[in-house]
């Protein structure tokens, strides 16, 4: 383990069910560009959201032993169903300092609302939680929060049918009882879902504010580690990699999705049995 006086250069984990936490990792990217990363994305047993809470919770309580072993000094929960299911037990179990993606969008959604009805799509898990209306409702009770599970988004986003007439088509059934329910912000509830901001921004039409909660996790992320003094002080010098990536099944996959949404090219996943943490 690094010395107390280097501790504040140590990487930031961020995991996910797969590949969509990388939409997080691009906005840590861009946001905290002092600052190592190393990915872990669990691509052998993704979607985590169909999966019960008792599941994700074992899978993500194996994922956090395994970027302990990293020497990580920040956990960033960049999944929303391992956030809606998992965080609160990760916390009791790590002294690492955690975020997840649901507060911050959330917050992010309380301070956009004006009419004071917030829509949030996302995972059957997420929605089925009831972690956004329970957050939002708690800070607000004039808010109201309707939820809607979208399934087929992830698919679709993997597929790379982020603009495409079949999304269009799956996007409007499932927006069409948000459009009515007259909400005027919409919480992005998936990591998937960013990459569908357009059709879904078309779909809802100008007056909803859309929130990307990987914006708002990499914002808070940033106040957290100022807070307590974990702020990397310079960008890691040539030959020190910035970025690692490890997965428990199919990097090359990984490697292609990786390389059509990141901002530097990745050069390498490396495979890990996650099952032995
Ligand atoms: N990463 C998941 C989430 O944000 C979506 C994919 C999955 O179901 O595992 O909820």
């Amino acid at each position: 383990m690094n010395g107390q006086e280097e501790w504040h250069n140590s990487p930031i984990g961020v995991f996910d069910s797969g590949v969509g936490g990388l939409t997080v990792a691009r906005e840590i990217m861009r946001q905290l560009p002092n600052e190592r990363i190393v990915y872990f994305g669990d691509t052998a047993r993704v979607p985590y959201g169909n999966k019960s809470k008792e599941t994700v919770t074992r899978y993500s309580g194996q994922i956090v032993r395994f970027l302990e072993t990293q020497q990580v000094k920040a956990i960033v929960v960049a999944c929303n169903t391992a956030s809606a299911y998992a965080l609160e037990d990760l916390e009791k179990e790590s002294d690492i300092p955690m975020i997840g993606v649901v507060k911050p969008g959330a917050r992010a959604a309380l301070a956009t609302t004006a009419n004071k009805k917030i829509g949030v799509v996302g995972t059957e898990a997420t929605i089925s939680s009831g972690i956004y209306s329970r957050y939002i409702e708690e800070h607000d009770a004039d808010v109201s929060v309707v939820g809607k599970a979208c399934p087929l988004f992830v698919p679709l986003v993997e597929e790379g049918l982020w603009e495409d007439p079949v999304t269009d088509e799956i996007a409007r059934r499932y927006l069409t009882e948000l459009i009515d329910s007259g909400i005027d912000t919409l919480i992005l509830g998936c990591t998937h879902y960013p990459m569908l901001r357009s059709t879904v921004g078309k779909i809802m039409g100008e007056g909803v504010t859309l929130v990307n909660p990987a914006y708002e996790t990499a914002r808070e992320l940033k106040a957290l580690l100022s807070e307590r003094g974990l702020e990397s002080e310079h960008r890691p010098g040539l030959g020190t990699e910035l970025y690692r990536f490890f997965v428990s099944d199919a990097a090359d996959k990984f490697q292609r999705f990786a390389n059509s949404i990141l901002p530097y090219g990745i050069l390498s996943a490396k495979v890990i049995r996650i099952d032995e943490y």
